[in-house]
């Protein structure tokens, strides 16, 4: 069984961004633990957050795009040679198409880690045909809230893993929306996901290294 993964996406959060970026990539570089600790970081800040020893980091959107006339696009190449080591793709904020999904997923060096996000089993299902390394499933009205969706909505956690196996086995699943403990992490890890994907968990906690110590604390 692979390392259980702790992806926190730092958004556009004030305490997430620039300096304050840097600073919360440290404090999940020092959690002590075996799970695989991502940080998804705004584009601007891939380079920086990137020089920390020990973090993974992916960028948390990219574009099917070569380098040339694309203005503001987000081009791959260049956030990988500025240190991105996986992307997330079709988060519920930044909604893109299959064909969107499936063009970059061509682009992408060989076992380059795309997470697809889905509202939903069905959403789930299609993205799995495509085969990205993982399906993350965050039911849109619980992000951002004080609900954890293994507690809200555990069966679309449990449906989403056996939908995604059911079409790709190698697709791992992870699961978010609203977590916040480490028992919501052990939860997720029980209903079959392999990790969980939070933002204001950590984003806007008052002591965010306490809450990734907790995070990982039963794993
Ligand atoms: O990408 C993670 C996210 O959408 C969930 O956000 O704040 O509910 O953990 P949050």
């Amino acid at each position: 069984m692979e390392a259980p993964l702790v992806v926190v996406n730092f958004k556009t959060y004030t305490s997430a961004l620039a300096s304050t970026a840097e600073k919360l990539g440290m404090q999940m570089a020092d959690v002590p633990t075996n799970a695989r600790m991502v940080a998804v970081t705004s584009a601007f800040d891939l380079s920086s957050v990137s020089s920390i020893a020990g973090l993974e980091v992916w960028s948390q959107h990219l574009d099917p795009v070569g380098q040339g006339s694309f203005t503001g696009w987000l081009e791959p190449e260049t956030a990988i040679a500025r240190g991105a080591s996986g992307t997330i793709i079709n988060h519920a904020e930044h909604k893109v198409s299959l064909d969107h999904v499936r063009e970059l997923m061509a682009m992408l060096p060989e076992g380059f880690p795309i997470c697809a996000c889905a509202a939903d089993v069905e959403e789930a299902r299609a993205l799995a045909k495509l085969g990205p390394t993982f399906i993350a499933v965050e039911p849109p009205e619980l992000i951002g809230g004080d609900i954890s969706v293994t507690t809200a909505d555990p069966s679309i956690v449990s449906d989403t893993v056996s939908a995604v196996k059911e079409v790709n086995p190698n697709v791992r699943v992870l699961c978010g929306a609203g977590v916040k403990n480490g028992q919501d992490v052990a939860t997720a890890i029980s209903l079959g996901a392999e990790g969980v994907l939070l933002a204001s968990g950590v984003t806007k906690a008052n002591d965010p290294a306490a809450v990734l110590a907790d995070l990982v604390s039963q794993l």
